[in-house]
């Protein structure tokens, strides 16, 4: 949930750092610090709370900071309040180890107190402290090197890290260390970095090291050593990184999120040429590089979908279309509850697992039960090389590129294209579908890139509503079948962007109980791409209408006696209904966005949120 960054090499590491940190923003963004050290002196630290901004006014931008070595943090807090006191880098005595820390120390207080009665004293409230000076104590008891002191500190700890320490004795170099938190290293010309993601150092270098679990580094000007728990050397791939260094820029538009929305086209059809080939019997699609045979596929009897957030949602979206064109039954479950549940997994089941991030803690360990169950997984991730992804049995990528707004729009778009192409190959190997229809299938999926682009074109209009229903109390979204999961990510995007409340219904269910919410002039937001469940769902609108609701119906072009009931209708151009959630998120992610705006808010970086939770 923070960010780390750190590099050693000829030039000011300082102005470096802050740059590095300020790509890392969206992972954690209420304090942040830096430490650099100018040869052999003892570092200079700085911490600032709040954004990043503050330690930039605090330094002059790095350049009051002398020095080629740092490491540097922006954090979210987890233990201790953000603050100065519990910002990052911490240290032990004398600047003896100094370090920063993503993740979670989960027997910090059994450690803690171990170290008081070694007679260690702490500063901050924070588990960070704790390791550092558990590798401080470790290093002086056992006059260990760093690497020995750093692995037995692995040893003794139990949860989640990714670690970058400097340690007083060894000028001119930074150790690292991880377990289940993303890290890379990245090295070019002399200039080493380590970043907690890609971004941070993509100005800097395309070459980079993916750290694995268990594993440890030493960073010099000259490069990488790696290191096992066993403190032996090992080897590791240089991998070259292939995105665009733009792609991780705003490009002229005032948010991430609104660029991440206008890049959904571009991101869809890039996911879908990825595995869709043209044959002498017309468009399919090849699964080769998730190296999954047909025999594989044939012998799937049951779908387990996991996955937490708008990546959940699109789980319930890909549900239906599962069962539908692959009648494979489905269940899909929360990664956080699946993690705890007495699981009853079928031998012949797949376990998908869907992250962009692919370091979620709970998915990550959700896989992890699945594998040890001896069931097969598959991850459906956005980056490349991420835990979930070098963990699953197959891995299909979706090519949203990096997304940076924490909201997020284009993986959830490109997540749901591949749960599309999964099940319609599905289909086809069990039989259902022919190659025509499979075909036909492709051949409507490409269509969606020039949908989208006229959804986002009609987004003038969508910017004046949001406007009108910006102060709104409560919002609530309705629809059945797919078009309750639009109706679910709907109301995530709103409310995590705009502090407005919102709920998610299926609208069979609104009278159970939710129904006594609505007031005079609560806006619902009804979802109607599905034909054969089109009247029901606009008679649950009525119901709301008939007790005072605004509202809003999102549909299909031709519907048009929508209007007869609804007070605010937008349209979407006709696809195939098991790929209507394509297009109707669009303009729900807008609705959110500019009811945000409107309100004047951080879009891209919402309060008390952070862009990949790796910690439970
Ligand atoms: C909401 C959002 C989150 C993520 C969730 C899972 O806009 O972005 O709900 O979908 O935290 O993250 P990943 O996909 O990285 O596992």
């Amino acid at each position: 949930m923070c960010g780390i960054v750190g590099c050693i090499g000829s030039k000011p590491a300082a102005p470096m750092l802050l740059d590095g940190l300020s790509k890392l923003e969206y992972r954690g963004y209420d304090s942040a610090g830096i430490a650099v050290r100018d040869g052999e002196g003892d570092p200079v630290v700085v911490k600032a709370k709040g954004r990043l901004k503050v330690l930039e006014e605090k330094t002059n931008n790095g350049h009051s900071v002398p020095g080629s070595c740092g490491i540097g943090h922006t954090r979210w807090a987890t233990h201790g309040e953000p603050s100065e006191r519990n910002a990052h880098p911490h240290m032990s005595e004398d600047y003896f180890v100094v370090g920063v820390h993503n993740g979670i120390i989960e027997n910090y207080q059994e450690l803690r107190d171990k170290l008081i009665r070694k007679g260690y004293q702490f500063e901050s409230e924070t588990d960070t402290e704790v390791a550092i000076k558990t590798i401080d104590y470790y290093y002086k008891k056992y006059q260990m090197g760093p690497i020995d002191a750093i692995a037995k500190t692995m040893v003794r700890v139990r949860g989640s890290y990714a670690l970058a320490v400097m340690f007083k004795e060894y000028p001119g170099e930074i150790y690292v260390a991880r377990k289940d938190s993303p890290m890379i290293i990245g090295v070019e010309d002399g200039e080493t970095y380590v970043a907690s993601d890609v971004p941070a150092i993509l100005k800097y270098t395309r070459n980079v090291y993916y750290i694995g679990n268990l594993e440890m580094a030493r960073l010099t000007t000259e490069g990488a050593t790696f290191y096992n728990l066993d403190g032996d050397v090992i080897e590791k791939p240089l991998t070259e990184i292939k995105w665009d260094a733009e792609a991780a820029e705003k490009g002229g538009y005032e948010h991430f999120m609104m660029k991440e929305i206008h890049e959904q086209p571009k991101a869809i059809a890039d996911t879908i040429a990825s595995v869709a080939r043209k044959g002498d019997q017309g468009k399919y699609i090849d699964l080769e590089t998730l190296e999954l045979p047909e025999e594989v596929i044939k012998d799937i009897s049951r779908i387990y979908i996991v996955a937490c957030g708008s990546a959940y949602h699109v789980g319930i979206a890909a549900q239906y279309v599962f069962e539908d064109l692959a009648e494979i039954p489905v269940t899909v479950d929360l990664a956080s509850e699946f993690r705890y549940r007495k699981l009853l997994l079928d031998p012949n089941g797949l376990v998908v697992i869907i992250s962009q991030s692919g370091e979620t803690a709970d998915s990550l360990a959700a896989l992890r039960i699945a594998k040890e169950s001896g069931v097969r997984t598959l991850a459906v991730v956005n980056v490349i090389g991420s835990s979930i992804a070098r963990e699953a049995d197959h891995v299909f990528y979706t090519l949203a590129g990096p997304e940076i707004a924490v909201a997020t729009t284009k993986a959830y778009s490109t997540q749901l294209i591949a749960s599309y192409l999964l099940a319609i190959q599905f289909g086809h190997v069990k039989g259902l579908l022919d190659a025509a229809r499979v075909d036909e299938l492709i051949t409507e999926m490409e269509t969606l890139p020039d949908k989208i682009e006229k959804v986002i074109d009609d987004k003038d209009r969508l910017q004046w509503f949001a406007a009108k229903f910006a102060n709104e109390k409560d919002i609530f979204f309705l629809g059945r079948g797919i078009d309750y999961a639009i109706s679910m990510e709907g109301s995530l995007k709103m409310k995590e962007i705009s502090y407005v409340h919102s709920e998610a219904y299926a609208a069979g269910e609104l009278k159970h109980g939710t129904i006594s919410l609505i007031e005079d002039g609560t806006l619902v937001v009804g979802v109607c791409t599905q034909s054969d469940l089109y009247e029901k769902t606009v008679s649950n609108m009525v119901e709301v209408k008939s007790r005072g609701a605004y509202l809003m119906g999102l549909t299909s072009y031709g519907n048009y006696n929508i209007e007869d009931s609804a007070d605010f209708v937008v349209y979407i151009p006709k696809t195939d209904e098991h790929f209507a959630a394509s297009l109707a998120v669009v303009p729900l992610q807008l609705l959110g966005y500019y009811v945000a705006v409107t309100r004047g808010l951080d879009v891209d970086k919402p309060r008390n949120l952070a862009k990949s939770v790796t910690v439970e």
